[in-house]
């Protein structure tokens, strides 16, 4: 069976836009794959290193969405990438050959660190996050990596260290491909993209009473202010929610409706809360069970962890010996 490795940096709650567009794949890809999914928490000291109790935070909340969302501990290995140290082995093998040119010419290197610019990020740690990542994906021998397309300059670099690994050493890692995920952008309540850094996401943590007075006061089109004025779906946020939790009918339904005034904004938001809710009402439940008895979060991490340990392991052995470790 191939082999499919992803991970998500612990850095703060999860929003419905990473849901649909990451978590919710990984679940589908669990029947079709021997699939490793992990809680980068090591990446997210790479620019969080001054918050270890937002991390601790961070970690917990990840897990839990990981298995309420439907990863499925009997079915895929989930993991803690601190717990398994062969990554960081494997990370410090890598950094021998990597050239610091390969580095700096990341695309996110740059970008990151403008956008964070009030963090010191003139650390060894921050400069070397891809060769972690390389690490993380080598060391299982993943066949396809499902990310998001801002995540493609990893996968280049980690496919370059890899050559260079096979062109010095030994054939020892197969080349990883990406697997993109076909889906809309997820907009926020203010109809910029949803992110948690402008304030506009609803979270998979959210209780049903926030998120319902997230969507109620979200943004709609601008240009319809009074009820009697028709609008453009295509220009509400609203709609694109409706495109991805609605059915086809109640989408022709409400666009139709807006554009000749026949409902309401709340009418239609009405729809689009009843639909989200269908959603997250099960990822509800299984995070208050989780909540209620953590020892099945727990054991599921043990689980997975030894697993991935023993995988792990086996691609050390031969990177060991093919660098001349004895
Ligand atoms: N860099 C990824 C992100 O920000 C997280 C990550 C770390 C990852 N290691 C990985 C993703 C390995 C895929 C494979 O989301």
């Amino acid at each position: 069976m191939q082999r499919v490795l992803s991970g998500m940096q612990a850095s703060g709650k999860l929003h419905i836009g990473n849901f649909v567009g990451a978590l919710s794949n990984w679940v589908r890809l669990q029947d079709k794959y021997e699939c490793y999914y992990f809680v980068a928490d090591w990446h997210a000291l790479t620019t969080g290193y001054t918050e270890p109790q937002a991390l601790k935070e961070s970690t917990t909340d990840l897990l839990i969405n990981f298995l309420s969302a439907g990863l499925d501990p009997d079915k895929c290995t989930i993991f803690l990438q601190s717990r398994v140290l062969e990554h960081a082995e494997l990370h410090i093998l890598l950094s021998m050959i990597t050239p610091l040119g390969w580095l700096e010419r990341v695309p996110t290197y740059k970008e990151k660190k403008e956008e964070l610019k009030d963090k010191d990020l003139n650390t060894y740690g921050f400069l070397g996050y891809p060769v972690l990542q390389s690490a993380d994906i080598l060391i299982y021998r993943a066949d396809y990596v499902p990310v998001g397309i801002d995540q493609l300059p990893h996968l280049e670099i980690t496919r370059e260290i890899a050559r260079r690994f096979n062109y010095l050493y030994k054939k020892v890692f197969p080349e990883p491909e990406g697997l993109l995920t076909e889906f809309p952008k997820v907009p926020g309540t203010d109809g910029r993209k949803m992110s948690k850094s402008y304030d506009n996401a609803i979270y998979l943590s959210d209780p049903p009473d926030v998120v319902e007075k997230k969507i109620k006061t979200m943004m709609t089109d601008p240009a319809r202010k009074r009820r009697t004025d028709k609008g453009d779906p295509e220009l509400s946020p609203v709609f694109q929610l409706h495109k991805i939790f609605s059915t086809q009918e109640e989408q022709e339904e409400v666009a139709h409706g807006c554009r000749t005034a026949a409902i309401g904004c709340l009418d239609c938001k009405q729809i689009l809360i009843k639909n989200v809710f269908k959603t997250l009402e099960p990822i509800w439940e299984k995070r208050q069970k989780l909540i209620n008895n953590p020892d099945v979060l727990q054991e599921a991490i043990d689980k997975g962890t030894e697993k991935a340990r023993k995988t792990a392991e086996q691609t050390m052995s031969l990177v060991r010996e093919a660098m001349g470790l004895i």
